[in-house]
């Protein structure tokens, strides 16, 4: 079995670890894992052991023959086979459906969402708009293409701050970490914060202020076709403002509270929800639905579904499901049977007519 780590977005750092602590977790009696490290700049390299620097790494090719469930080296044309992937790489080209896309035109069984799914999962708007149809509540928005905002800043800058007034959110539609995402005060400093949005990508969000707190929910299928478990709640408490970047990565600027204190009625509400959304976004194996809690009102937002969190054990995803009760090993022996379990049912669809 092989995991892949690494990749090419900004979130490269936060998968090595994350590969690090699977590879860390899956019992050697029952794996032998081949470590496949994606470099910033895309090229993948296959390496001699968990933890070994990429210089001693063979480049891989990929993706190989469909149903040879091997990889090719690029220098010998050696096969090395593989039965099963973890693709752990967050944002873009991991976490996009690019990947999952490579994945299953290789016919190889992987963990988590497939093409689709992820691709969904990732586009803000696109998501937003599946959770809305499924009846999930979700904050009001505006979705601005580059075309919009180039031929009518005006418009936009009116219905923003007639529709949420201020403070509201800004954000590209398809990144994560919290890059590009703007919290706006004033009508000022609104055009920059939508040039900014829009310079990492082609569309983007401008959202209501949700005012309440942050709870985040793991999800993880079960591989028998149970209904998929829904992990008591997280509470992200940033010390300061909101959840930005320097607050998810510097170390001790956010309290996580896991099991969060919240009323027993509103958490089962959410479970219910965040299973509701990982099955309208069609996700497989796990899933993080991140809420938001406007607590005077009573009122449940979902605010995204993450379908490949992080997976360091300092990481919500596998500490919620820890506290749930199974403890990582386990948890990752879970997304394998599950991913094989998906695999299995792809094979019995009709991809071409008898000939
Ligand atoms: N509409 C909103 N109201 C209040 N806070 C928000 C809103 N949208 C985003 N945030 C804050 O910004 C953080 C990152 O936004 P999010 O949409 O989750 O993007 P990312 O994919 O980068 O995590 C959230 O965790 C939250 O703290
Ligand atoms: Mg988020």
């Amino acid at each position: 079995m092989g995991v892949i780590f690494g990749g090419r977005s900004a979130e490269h750092e936060v998968s090595l670890a994350s590969g690090k602590a699977i590879m860390g977790n899956l019992d050697p009696d029952r794996y032998d894992v081949l470590p496949l490290l994606v470099t910033r700049e895309g090229r993948w390299l296959l390496l001699p052991g968990a933890g070994e620097e990429p210089e001693r790494g063979r480049e891989v090719h990929f993706p190989p023959e469909p149903g040879r469930n091997s990889l090719l080296t690029a220098n010998a044309g050696n096969a090395v086979g593989v039965d099963v992937l973890i693709p752990m790489i967050h944002g873009t080209y991991g976490e996009d459906g690019t990947l999952q896309g490579l994945l299953e035109m290789a016919e190889i069984p992987f963990v988590g969402s497939g093409c689709l799914s992820s691709a969904v999962s990732m586009d803000k708007a696109a998501a937003k708009a599946i959770l809305r149809a499924g009846g999930l509540p979700v904050l009001p928005s505006l979705t601005i293409s580059r075309e919009e905002w180039g031929s009518n800043k005006a418009g936009v800058l009116e219905d923003a701050e007639s529709n949420f007034g201020f403070p509201l959110f800004v954000k590209p539609t398809s990144l994560g970490s919290s890059v590009g995402i703007h919290r706006i005060e004033e009508a000022a400093k609104l055009e920059e914060a939508i040039e900014d949005a829009l310079s990492y990508d082609f569309k983007m969000l401008i959202e209501e202020e949700a005012r309440g707190r942050e709870f985040e929910c793991a999800v993880l299928e079960d591989p028998e076709g149970d209904r998929p478990l829904a992990s008591p709640l997280a509470e992200i408490k940033p010390k300061e403002g909101w959840y930005d970047y320097e607050a998810k990565y510097t170390p001790g600027m956010t309290d996580i509270i896991i099991p969060a204190e919240l009323d027993g009625g509103v958490v089962s509400q959410m479970q219910a929800h965040a299973r509701t959304a990982f099955s309208a976004l069609g996700c497989s194996g796990l899933a993080r639905v991140d809420f938001f809690y406007r607590e005077t009102r009573g009122e449940i937002y979902i605010n995204e579904l993450n379908t490949l969190p992080g997976f360091t054990e300092l990481s919500g995803y596998p500490k919620m499901i820890g506290e749930a009760g199974i403890p990582y090993p386990a948890m990752l022996d879970r997304l394998i049977a599950c991913a094989f379990a998906r695999h299995a049912r792809s094979r019995e669809l009709t991809i071409r007519q008898a000939d």
